[in-house]
């Protein structure tokens, strides 16, 4: 499929700060994509360049392969959600959709047709006449969707959506929000600090920290295939350990060898391994070769989650089996869960 946004080297620096640098991505064209990164990385700053709202010091976006680097942001086929929904408290839902196609002097049937058809799409029908003041967060929410794409942009950027709605009400707008990216067959562009949300609802996720991109790949690959440490961290929990490729498919960490399924790295070379809290089986303390000691053990709903102390680490388990504190037991990790990363300068062992 074509790319529809592409940003080429881009950068941006505020007040002498890097806050983008020389950034590359490529987004296909209806293809929901999430940005993904700790408070301050820059996420926002790459929709603003998406927008027109930040103009970079260096480098282009094209839009369908067009520069559209110097378009005024309102003449972009882009339009954004943001968090805080910014709705006319003063109008009604019906004149909040509206606005868009009333600025572009839309003639009043086709703006009617256009709004019922946004109310249908985030299940709003029946709120025309609705103070928007008078809505609940969600339905504030749905309004400033339906605003964003009542004048059909090709692109919707949406900046943490759904920041400010609780756990529950969060769930169930990423189905609909999922729902109304097929629904629209357009491309969304999303950004969020939270890694569940970018794993459930995204088909390409884009690590960054401190305005560079880490890995670019679908949930899978980066949940199970993290770059480096900093994803690993990011993306899931996990446990990670300074330790040496002594050969292809054979590691050392934690003062052990073990079978893995990697190769290439060369012999006795250092390397970061990350191990996931859900892929360490428990075992009895006589059945394998790294021991630990529990020290705690805390009910997550689903599993539990044990700190395990062995001789030079405090390993964290997920299990759904559970053991009490002081009990001695083993740990053992199949070669398939033994995820190896070149090593990143600055990783603390
Ligand atoms: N207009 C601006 N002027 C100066 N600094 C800015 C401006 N916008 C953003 N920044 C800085 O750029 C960095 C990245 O910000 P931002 O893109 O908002 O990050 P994120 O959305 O990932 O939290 C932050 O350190 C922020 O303080
Ligand atoms: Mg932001």
């Amino acid at each position: 499929m074509k790319n529809i946004i592409e940003l080429k080297d881009i950068h941006v620096s505020f007040d002498g700060e890097v806050i983008l640098d020389h950034f590359n991505l490529a987004i296909k064209d209806k293809e929901f994509v999430t940005l993904l990164g700790p408070s301050g990385c820059g996420k926002t700053t790459t929709l603003r360049t998406i927008a027109g709202f930040v103009q970079p010091q260096e480098g282009r976006v094209l839009f369908e392969g067009q520069d559209i680097s110097k378009l005024p942001a309102h003449k972009r086929q882009v339009n954004t959600v943001f968090q805080r929904y910014a709705l006319f408290p003063h109008y009604n839902v019906y004149e909040n959709i509206a606005f868009g196609l009333r600025i572009s002097k839309t003639p009043e049937e086709e703006i009617e047709k256009r709004v019922k058809e946004m109310l249908a799409l985030v299940n709003l029908k029946g709120y025309e006449k609705r103070n928007v003041s008078s809505l609940s967060g969600g339905q504030q929410q749905r309004v400033a969707i339906a605003r964003a794409l009542v004048n059909n942009p090709k692109v919707l950027l949406l900046d943490e959506p759904l920041g400010a709605l609780d756990l529950k009400l969060r769930k169930g707008m990423q189905n609909e929000l999922l729902r109304i990216q097929r629904q629209m067959g357009i491309t969304f562009i999303y950004v969020t600090h939270d890694q569940e949300e970018a794993l459930t609802m995204s088909d390409t996720v884009v690590v960054m920290k401190d305005g560079l991109i880490q890995q670019i790949g679908t949930p899978e690959d980066i949940y199970n295939e993290p770059a480096n440490p900093f994803v690993a961290d990011f993306i899931g929990e996990s446990n990670i350990f300074g330790g040496k490729m002594i050969r292809d498919y054979l590691v050392e960490f934690e003062g052990i060898e073990f079978p893995c399924v990697d190769a290439g790295f060369g012999e006795n070379v250092a390397v970061d391994v990350v191990v996931r809290p859900e892929d360490i089986e428990i075992l009895d303390a006589q059945d394998g070769m790294l021991c630990g000691t529990v020290e705690t053990v805390t009910f997550k709903g689903v599993h539990y989650e044990m700190m395990v102390r062995s001789d030079r680490f405090l390993w964290k388990i997920h299990s759904i089996k559970c053991r009490e504190p002081g009990d001695k037991i083993a740990m053992k990790i199949i070669p398939e869960y033994i995820h190896i990363m070149k090593k990143e300068a600055g990783t603390v062992n």
